[in-house]
């Protein structure tokens, strides 16, 4: 990757439309701050600056540009940054066409497999193939789709020939490139070949389909140098640009899956190779959203429990798109084409819903027995669910279940830099408008209460607004809209004029009308002491409240 294009990246971009997507921001002076996603933190202790196009926290001292911004928050390497940072750009940072780094003996071996599937792929075409043809065709496997996905057939005899004689193949790299068995035969005979890529497209295995009804249903190359199955998701080549682009990849469990997906014009899609989710696997797809599409069957349920609990450790947003009873997307592709495939991933649930729901498949919960097993189990992922999703589930389960969220929340450890890696950009903005709430309500009980207590008491009493009339001229208030508030309460009281809605909706949101309240005149004059010494005090630290302040704006402003 050229510095060319990194440093035309750094120029499309601005820093604060990057680091806004993950943290809400408001200018300050010449900066923007926001609340660190860093650090466990309520305070807006990061600072990002337009000019220097840089990020700082004054709190635990992250600092950087977006490249090092967007590495951190998705916890990825500094080239899947900047393949993230080039679409948003619409510069293209071309990964995959970095060149693989082979050495010798992994050459050979990849080339002997490249000879083999040049040769699989013409087998098809020919006369001994016609039950293989038959078969592909019978399974949509049109010779285009074969052409794609590398799809061709095993004859019973004739490969090892083939590389031997003609292609000048070492009968050792045969063998240990599993096209070759010990005694010298062909290792697949008479089965569908589908060919197994690396990320850089090169063929590195092969899994043959029997066409009978042989038990073994899929035989797979044996590892070598060049193959590691729990390295590999099938088609992460060609699915790896798109789902980085729409950052979402579908996970199915089958080769067939795949192909029926992109049937079904959808490209971001990869099949496991074997039954669960591997460590390599999850560093290849970390900082995508990931869309579980598994068999419906029992063992495909059971697969997508276990990888859910990957996924969320890892702290991977995890959806489940649901096949009907029974079939996986091979097969609904088959019987109800395009649009259902897509209807059933638009229609996708979040993972904690699908395992609430396979609880409560699993669980008889008119059973108290089995209602604690079930909230003892489902514990062990809500503390993957992100605040609003948690805030959910347990309200469902206190609905559904009759549990209380006390129980719930005991001893639920939540793993906090977990969840905020699957935080999605919207739910933050959801919680920091929580804080800012929260903040509010401590900044007005600091600086408001006070004179919160005097406009209480003035729409309680006539005489005591006449008095207030005389001495308003002499309050400082912190909420700029209680003043205004005063006077109109005067003119109320005196029949010339109402309150507007505005200011009833202010007084009704935030002076509880049940409150404390005074009836003399020297309390209003003690009461005004005290509001003006908060008003001398938010002066003071006014710097250091920290809480967007644009409510009281709304209501203040239109005058
Ligand atoms: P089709 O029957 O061809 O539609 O395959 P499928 O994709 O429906 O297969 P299934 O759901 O049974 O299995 C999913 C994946 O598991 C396959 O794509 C294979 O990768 C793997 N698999 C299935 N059967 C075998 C087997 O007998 N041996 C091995 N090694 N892998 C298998
Ligand atoms: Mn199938």
């Amino acid at each position: 990757m050229s510095n060319n294009k990194i440093e035309l990246i750094k120029n499309t971009l601005d820093i604060v439309d990057v680091i806004q997507e993950y943290v809400d921001l408001s200018k300050k002076g010449k900066n923007y701050w926001g609340v660190c996603p860093f650090h466990d933190d309520s305070n807006p202790s990061m600072s990002v600056s337009p000019e220097k196009q840089m990020y700082k926290c004054f709190s635990c001292d992250k600092a950087g540009g977006i490249f090092k911004f967007v590495q951190d928050i998705e916890k990825i390497s500094f080239y899947e940054a900047a393949e993230k940072l080039g679409n948003k750009a619409g510069v293209e940072i071309n990964l995959i066409k970095s060149e693989p780094k082979y050495n010798e003996r992994q050459k050979k071996l990849i080339d002997a497999l490249n000879d083999a599937m040049d040769y699989y792929q013409a087998s098809i075409d020919s006369e001994d193939a016609i039950n293989a043809l038959d078969y592909a065709n019978k399974r949509g496997l049109n010779s285009k789709i074969r052409e794609k996905f590398k799809i061709g057939y095993a004859p019973k005899k004739g490969l090892i020939n083939y590389l031997t004689k003609i292609r000048h193949h070492n009968e050792s790299d045969l063998i240990n490139a599993s096209l070759m068995n010990s005694i010298g035969e062909d290792f697949m005979k008479d089965r569908l070949i589908f060919g197994i890529a690396n990320e850089f497209g090169d063929t590195i295995a092969m899994s043959g389909r029997t066409l009978k009804n042989d038990q073994a249903k899929y035989i797979n190359s044996s590892e070598s140098l060049i193959f590691k199955k729990s390295h590999i998701l099938y088609n992460w080549n060609n699915a790896n640009k798109v789902a980085k682009k729409n950052n979402e990849l579908i996970l199915v469990e089958g080769f067939m899956d795949v192909i029926a997906l992109y049937k079904a014009n959808i490209e971001n899609v990869v099949a496991i190779m074997g039954t669960a989710l591997t460590k390599e696997n999850i560093n290849k797809i970390r900082g995508l959203k990931i869309i579980l599409m598994f068999d419906s069957d029992k063992a495909g349920i059971s697969a997508t429990i276990k990888s859910i609990r990957i996924l969320l450790e890892n702290g991977i947003k995890t959806y489940v798109a649901q096949n009907p009873s029974g079939i996986d997307p091979d097969e609904l592709f088959n019987s109800k084409g395009e649009k259902a495939i897509k209807e059933i991933i638009d229609n996708r649930i979040t993972a904690l819903e699908f395992i609430y729901i396979s609880h409560k498949n699993k669980y008889d919960i008119s059973k108290i027995e089995e209602i604690e097993k079930f909230v003892e189990s489902f514990k062990k992922y809500l503390i993957y669910a992100s605040p609003v999703e948690r805030d959910f589930l347990i309200n469902k389960i206190k609905n559904e279940l009759g549990v209380s969220r006390e129980i719930l929340v005991k001893d639920l450890k939540i793993n906090k830099t977990i969840v905020k890696a699957q935080t999605t950009h919207n739910e933050n903005k959801v919680l920091n408008q929580k804080k800012n709430e929260y903040n509010q309500e401590k900044y007005d009980i600091k600086y408001n209460k006070s004179a919160y207590i005097l406009i209480r008491s003035l729409l309680k009493s006539k005489s005591l607004s006449e008095y207030y009339d005389r001495k308003r001229h002499e309050i400082n208030y912190v909420d700029r809209t209680l003043p205004i508030i005063g006077t109109y309460i005067i003119a109320a009281h005196r029949g010339i004029e109402k309150i507007p809605n505005k200011y009833k909706k202010y007084i009704k949101e935030k002076i509880n009308l049940e409150g404390e309240t005074i009836e003399k005149n020297e309390d209003l004059d003690d009461i005004i002491k005290v509001i003006n010494k908060n008003h001398k005090s938010y002066e003071k630290n006014k710097n250091r409240i920290k809480f967007n302040k644009k409510k009281d704006g709304n209501y203040g402003k239109s005058n």
